[in-house]
Order: structure tokens, then C-alpha cells, then sequence
């Protein structure tokens, strides 16, 4: 449980941390000024400590020494940000250059500021910068995919892949054989048809048993991939390695994830061969209100 104090003297009843711990309601307001009424139903958010505007509130987890003041000049501007997100590509192209194991703990570090479900920030990362290991997940990734390509278009196996995997899938498996076909001519050539010969495979993982996993993982390597650019370096996310590894004990067992835990997140890293000049445009994403 949190240890959680106010300071009095220092309170001006201001509520905000009433308002902002409006669902685990840990803070009442009373005469003296507020009080930690239920820190049992705490979890750990820290709101409380980044709203006081007197810093009274002492709370064992966010000691004041860790939390920085935000000024005005620490938010970017909207130029800035729009760039960052314009900027951003898919990188498929990567330079045969390994990439400081300093820099991926940084980006890692940065990632982290993304926002977990119920904060639980379980989310954590295994990388690979070992080019022999990553040529085996991907030379494995194609070996499962046809693996599971034969079992569909095998009659025997019809109904059994149709009751694991479902009907679309299989159906979808079954129409896979050229690309199959394709994927095992690149890496016959020596191609890397999945991570594009990328120094860094980087796979994002949570608690199994985690409901929000998946979203956890997606904010925190959209952090990480806009970081990237800021170290020249270029990033791709693979789902097409995770469909694959999904279903895939094979690969599942390759990755040696640690005991629980559930890949929800891959990217390939590496430093960029070229440098996109222009920004693209996109589609507009309708907006309507209040449908019923
Ligand atoms: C969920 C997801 C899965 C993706 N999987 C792959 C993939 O397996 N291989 C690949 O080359 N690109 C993959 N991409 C990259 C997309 O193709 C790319 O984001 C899209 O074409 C837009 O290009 P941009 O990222 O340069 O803006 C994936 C992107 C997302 C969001």
C-alpha cells in the first residue's frame, strides 16, 4: 500500500487533488486542508504529486527528487510535433552499421513515458543485435508460415486447421502458397523478407494475463519509433512476424521470452540507408458527431 501524507501547513485546499484522484477518491478535503483518507485504494498514478501546486503531497512513490517541474518551453510547439509525426516512415532499408546498445536503452527509455492501462507500466522489451539470431527468427518465420500453408491445403488436415485457426484464416492460408513461395526465393538469394536485414529486432512484451497488453505496447513503440529519428535511426513495425509467431510455438520458444510473459509489439531497428526528403499526405479521417 502507498504511504501517502499531506502537509498540512504547506495545503491551500486547492482540491485538485481531490479532482484528479476522482476514481480511486484516496483525498477529502477537510478544515485543515486534504487528506489521504484511503490510500489503500491508490494506484500509484502520481497524479496527485504532479497536480499539487504547493508540493504538499508526500507520497512514497513519487518522491520530489524524481519529478522534474514541467515548464512552459518543455511542451512542443505544434510545428514541432506535426513535423515529428510528418517525418516518421516505415524504414525497409537498413545501413550494415550495429547500433550502441547505449542508444536502444535510451529509446527504451524513452518509450517509457507512454501511458500504461492502470499505469501497471509492465510493458518491457528483448532485443536482438545478434545478425545470426535475427536470420534464424526470419528464416523461421517463413519455415512456420509455409509449415502452416501445407497443413491448410492438406485435405486430411482441412477441418482440424479450420477448427484452430477458423475458417477465414484457413481459407486465407490456403491462397498463401505464392506468397510463400516468394518469401522462401528472398531468403534462398540471401534477402531478409521480414526484417530486412535490420541490426536490431526489438520485440515489446507484457503479462500474458494483461487485458491491455497489446495497447500498452503500441503506445509505448510509437514512442520509441519517433524517438528513433531523432537518432537518425530508422524503425518498421512486423506484424507480420507476430501474426506468424502467434501461432507458432516454434517461434515462440526461439524468442525465449520470459516466463509469462506475451510478445504484443515487434519492430525492426537499424540505421536508415536513405533518408526520406518530403513529408506524404493521408487520407482525412472522417469525424462525425454524437451518431445514434
Ligand atoms: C500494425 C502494423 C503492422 C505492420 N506490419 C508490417 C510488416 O509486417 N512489414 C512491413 O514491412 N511493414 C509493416 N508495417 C508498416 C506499414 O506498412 C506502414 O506503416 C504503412 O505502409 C505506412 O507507411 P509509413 O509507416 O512509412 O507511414 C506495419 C504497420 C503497422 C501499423
Amino acid at each position: 500500500m502507498a504511504t501517502i501524507s499531506v502537509d498540512q501547513k504547506a495545503c491551500i485546499r486547492c482540491g485538485a487533488c481531490v479532482d484528479v484522484c476522482n476514481i480511486a477518491r484516496v483525498f477529502e478535503l477537510d478544515e485543515g486542508g486534504s487528506v489521504a483518507v484511503r490510500p489503500e485504494a491508490c494506484w500509484n498514478c502520481g497524479q496527485c504529486v504532479a497536480v499539487c501546486p504547493t508540493d504538499a503531497i508526500d507520497h512514497d512513490g513519487f518522491p520530489l527528487e524524481d519529478c522534474p517541474m514541467i515548464g512552459e518551453k518543455d511542451i512542443p510547439s505544434i510545428e514541432e510535433l506535426t513535423t515529428a509525426y510528418r517525418a516518421r516512415r516505415s524504414c525497409r532499408t537498413f545501413e550494415e552499421k550495429p547500433v550502441p546498445r547505449e542508444i536502444l536503452r535510451e529509446l527504451v527509455s524513452l518509450a517509457r513515458w507512454a501511458p500504461t492501462a492502470q499505469n501497471s507500466q509492465s510493458f518491457d522489451w528483448v532485443a536482438f543485435d545478434d545478425s545470426a539470431r535475427i536470420n534464424e527468427l526470419s528464416t523461421m518465420t517463413v519455415g512456420e508460415l509455409g509449415r502452416f500453408v501445407r497443413l491448410a491445403r492438406n485435405p486430411l488436415a482441412v477441418p482440424f486447421v479450420r477448427l484452430i485457426a477458423g475458417r477465414g484464416v484457413a481459407k486465407e492460408l490456403r491462397k498463401a502458397k505464392p506468397l510463400v513461395d516468394g518469401l522462401a526465393e528472398k531468403l534462398a538469394q540471401g534477402q531478409d523478407p521480414v526484417f530486412y536485414h535490420a541490426p536490431v529486432v526489438l520485440i515489446g512484451h507484457s503479462p500474458a494475463a494483461n487485458n491491455f497488453g497489446r495497447d500498452d505496447a503500441i503506445f509505448a513503440a510509437y514512442n520509441l519509433m519517433l524517438a528513433a529519428d531523432h537518432f537518425g535511426l530508422g524503425t518498421c513495425q512486423i506484424g507480420f512476424f507476430q501474426i506468424v509467431y502467434e501461432k507458432s510455438r516454434r517461434l515462440q520458444r526461439k524468442t525465449a521470452l520470459p516466463d509469462g510473459r506475451k510478445a504484443q509489439v515487434v519492430l525492426a531497428l537499424g540505421y536508415a540507408r536513405h533518408s526520406f526528403r518530403r513529408a506524404l499526405p493521408r487520407r482525412s479521417p472522417n469525424l462525425s458527431w454524437n451518431p445514434r
